[in-house]
């Protein structure tokens, strides 16, 4: 799609197709170069420690292409970790992270990206003086130094995200929503098969919260984004997450659907001390 197009699609209000040239490996159930029946990401047996301190501990998950998956976890549990060792910006200290059959673990975070990995980071910073589209325009050049096409992809992340209207104006005009929105769109403008989402409805309002659950669905369901999001708001985990992982001091504690993982007696454990008493019994 052209620039033209783009912003004829926007005036109309149509959706453009997003993302145009991924997922390279096709539609949700498509077959891929990973072994039938293969989850898109498999993270098994994964460490990480810092100064002796054991932030992951021989996590395991899977995602499957076009699942929804949540990592929920105190603070302070290694959710974080978890992602920066996924997406690139920590190595291993062991363990396997297998994304569309191939090895990624210890990969550097542009190569990570550039097999479609895209991912938020936690703290927001955008650059203040470039406007919304010149600042989504950054994830934009993934891969390519065309400035037409990371606008047209900048201009597509912002149109899934309805942050159309805002394009111009300065990044440092937006509101808190605006500025986690902005980080999703700059991500999305990677045009990843793959979306690591952290924390990016934290401190919004229910509505905002609404909103943003909305745009995700819409991702998921109509340009076959799968999405591994680590989230507080348990408003949004239970309306998108098909499966929730529990994260507690590094260990994959929990497994389950939103409603199984809530009654888990170790979870309410892990987030509410030895005084909690499991919900129902
Ligand atoms: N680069 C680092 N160097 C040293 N320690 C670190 C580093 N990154 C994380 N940690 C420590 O690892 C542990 C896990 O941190 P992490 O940020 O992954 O937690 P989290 O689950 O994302 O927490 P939150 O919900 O507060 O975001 C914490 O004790 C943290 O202080
Ligand atoms: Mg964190």
């Amino acid at each position: 799609m052209t620039q033209a197009e783009a912003r004829g699609a926007a005036a109309t209000g149509a959706r453009p197709a997003l993302p145009p040239d991924v997922p390279p490996d096709g539609p949700p159930g498509a077959p891929s170069g990973a072994r039938p029946g293969a989850p898109m990401l498999e993270v098994a047996g994964v460490s990480r420690s810092f100064r002796g301190l054991r932030a992951v501990s021989r996590a395991s998950l899977t995602v499957a292409r076009g699942e929804i998956v949540a990592l929920i976890g105190p603070n302070g549990a290694g959710k974080t970790t978890l992602f920066n060792l996924v997406a690139g910006a920590l190595a291993p200290d062991e363990g396997s992270i297998r994304f569309q059959g191939a090895e990624i673990a210890g990969l550097r975070a542009d190569r990570v990206c550039a097999v479609g990995i895209g991912r938020t980071f936690q703290i927001v910073k955008p650059f203040a003086d470039m406007t919304v589209l010149e600042n989504a325009m950054v994830g934009g050049f993934r891969g390519t130094t065309d400035p037409r096409l990371a606008r047209a992809r900048a201009e597509r992340a912002l149109q899934a995200l309805d942050m159309w209207p805002e394009r111009h104006r300065p990044a440092s005009a937006l509101t808190l929503p605006g500025g986690k929105r902005l980080e999703v769109a700059r991500a999305l403008a990677t045009e990843p098969s793959l979306l690591l989402l952290d924390e990016v409805m934290a401190g919004l309002r229910p509505t905002e919260t609404d909103r943003m659950v909305a745009a995700f669905r819409r991702l998921n369901a109509e340009h076959g984004v799968t999405i591994l999001l680590i989230e507080h708001v348990m408003r949004a985990v239970m309306a998108l997450a098909e499966r929730v992982y529990v994260l507690h001091h590094g260990e994959i504690i929990a497994a389950g659907t939103p409603q199984q993982v809530t009654s888990d007696p170790r979870v309410l454990h892990s987030y509410l001390g030895s005084g909690a008493a499991p919900a129902g019994r």
